[in-house]
């Protein structure tokens, strides 16, 4: 069987032409990128960009105004959350949205509902199918808490965790699904600078599982620090993409970031 490298030639995600309108608002605006299998690309751009646009059109809770998402060679424009995230592509939220009230194993498994297939009668039962599905996703969740450094804390309610292991969680939860495609909104976003370069390590841990990691992030020095590609949106265009050293000597980057245009991304290039 021909591999599904050689399928979409080293390609995991295909953005062709999409446009998402709200009203007259142009959020995003005829975008094309493709980004590379296992890698880890970063999107960068002023507040308002259409940074958390763009993901929310990939895991489906928008349906593009135009345009098409390719996913591994697969077109996936408009399918539902649970599909896409059945087909491979789970994501964090730009704001922790993790169940306060639950413990931090009872978060994990929250995020493995589409992986097991056991149905609310065999729930309800307790069949075997379902006790082993259970069993196999509990191991699942421990390898994973213990891959984030967070398997000490399994029965800590996620509330009473400090905001930087809440975030820690959430992409626990998010790697549960079994993900070829991992998308993380400002991961960094209120970590300390210890907390930030656990984060890195943590993300290219997962790249390194041969998950595709892309990561919206406004803290430059971890956005050149650890991304391979980033595609820069301005007012909903892509204004420019390439590698570190290309972007942060880019003329488009370097007007929008501190041109007199009134955008202040509040960092030094
Ligand atoms: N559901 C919506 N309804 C109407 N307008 C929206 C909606 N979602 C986003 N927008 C608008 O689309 C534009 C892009 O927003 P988006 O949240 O994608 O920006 P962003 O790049 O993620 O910004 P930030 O860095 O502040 O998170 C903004 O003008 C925003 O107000
Ligand atoms: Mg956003």
């Amino acid at each position: 069987m021909m591999s599904s490298w050689k399928k979409t030639g080293g390609i995991i995600l295909k953005i062709e032409n999409v446009t998402q309108t709200f009203g007259g608002v142009v959020a995003v605006s005829q975008l094309n990128v493709d980004v590379k299998r296992e890698s880890i690309t970063a999107v960068i751009g002023p507040n308002g960009a259409g940074k958390t646009t763009l993901f929310n059109c990939v895991t489906g809770i928008y349906s593009p105004t135009s345009g098409n998402i390719i996913f591994d060679g697969r077109d996936i424009t408009g399918r539902a959350p649970h599909e896409i995230v059945e087909i491979g592509i789970s994501r964090t939220f730009q704001n922790v949205r993790l169940f306060a009230g639950m413990t931090v194993l009872e978060n994990v498994l929250v995020g493995s509902y589409c992986r097991t297939h056991a149905n609310i009668f065999s729930s309800i039962l307790k069949t075997r199918l379902h006790r082993t599905e259970e069993s196999a996703v509990e191991t699942n969740a421990f390898e994973i808490l213990d891959m984030l450094e967070l398997s000490h804390l399994v029965n800590q309610f996620a509330g009473f965790l400090p905001y930087g292991l809440q975030r820690r969680l959430e992409i626990a939860r998010a790697l549960i699904a079994e993900p070829k495609l991992l998308l993380l909104d400002e991961p960094a976003a209120g970590l300390n600078p210890s907390e930030k370069v656990e984060l890195k390590k943590i993300v290219e841990n997962i790249r390194s599982e041969g998950i595709t990691v892309i990561l919206i992030e406004h803290d430059m020095k971890f956005v050149m620090d650890i991304s391979e590609t980033i595609v820069v949106l301005d007012y909903g265009k892509k204004i420019a993409e390439g590698n570190p050293f290309e972007v942060r000597n880019d003329a488009n980057v370097i007007d929008a970031y501190l041109g007199t245009r009134g955008h202040d991304f509040g960092v030094k290039l």
